[in-house]
């Protein structure tokens, strides 16, 4: 059998994207290897424990600066020897401690370049294009800011918001898994 590509994965609330990727790709040519939460009440820690997946959890409460929490999230990490981190869900600004030790992809709720930041899926049904959609994308320390790997776009015609939001956290699960598969070719 071929040896299954090492990947961990970072989350901060639901985990649903989380969830996907342990359900597509885990144990079906990859391992996710380590998930880790910033968030100690992350629904996603259950998601980690049902599949029996190691998981950290960093309280960024616990240290004095961004790059201390950072340069313990390297740490943990590299316990794991992934090949890719990804960032499904993960909440945080990350600074150079962590973006130049670690190869990392992130998710984006938009068509980067716009709407870089938090609320991304109401800024893009509230702008002037027809189309939202979402980017997968390397992580470098500028906040949504790496090369894009890729992106797919989403119809706002005849949506609600609710509808469109649906379909933007539907579409961003596949094009997820399909750039962690690209990246790691
Ligand atoms: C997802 O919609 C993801 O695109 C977004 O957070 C949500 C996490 O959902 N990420 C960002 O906004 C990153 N800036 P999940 O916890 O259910 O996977």
């Amino acid at each position: 059998m071929a040896k299954r590509k090492k990947i961990a994965v970072l989350f901060s609330g639901k985990g649903s994207n989380f969830a996907h990727i342990v359900k597509t790709l885990h144990h079906e040519g990859f391992e996710v290897v380590v998930a880790l939460t910033n968030n100690p009440n992350a629904e996603g820690i259950e998601i980690a424990k049902t599949a029996s997946i190691p998981l950290e959890v960093i309280d960024p409460k616990a240290y004095e600066s961004r790059e201390a929490f950072d340069a313990v999230v390297v740490e943990r990490l590299q316990q794991y020897s992934p090949e890719l981190t990804v960032l499904a869900g993960f909440m945080r600004i990350l600074t150079p401690v962590f973006t130049e030790q670690i190869k990392s992809i992130n998710l984006h709720p938009s068509l980067l370049p716009r709407h870089k930041g938090l609320k991304a899926i109401e800024k893009s049904y509230e702008d002037e294009h027809s189309h939202g959609g979402v980017s997968i994308h390397y992580v470098s320390s500028e906040l949504d800011g790496g090369e894009v790997i890729l992106q797919k776009e989403v119809s706002k015609e005849g949506l609600s918001f609710e509808a469109y939001d649906e379909k933007v956290r539907s579409v961003e699960k596949d094009a997820l898994v399909e750039a962690i598969r690209l990246t790691l070719k």
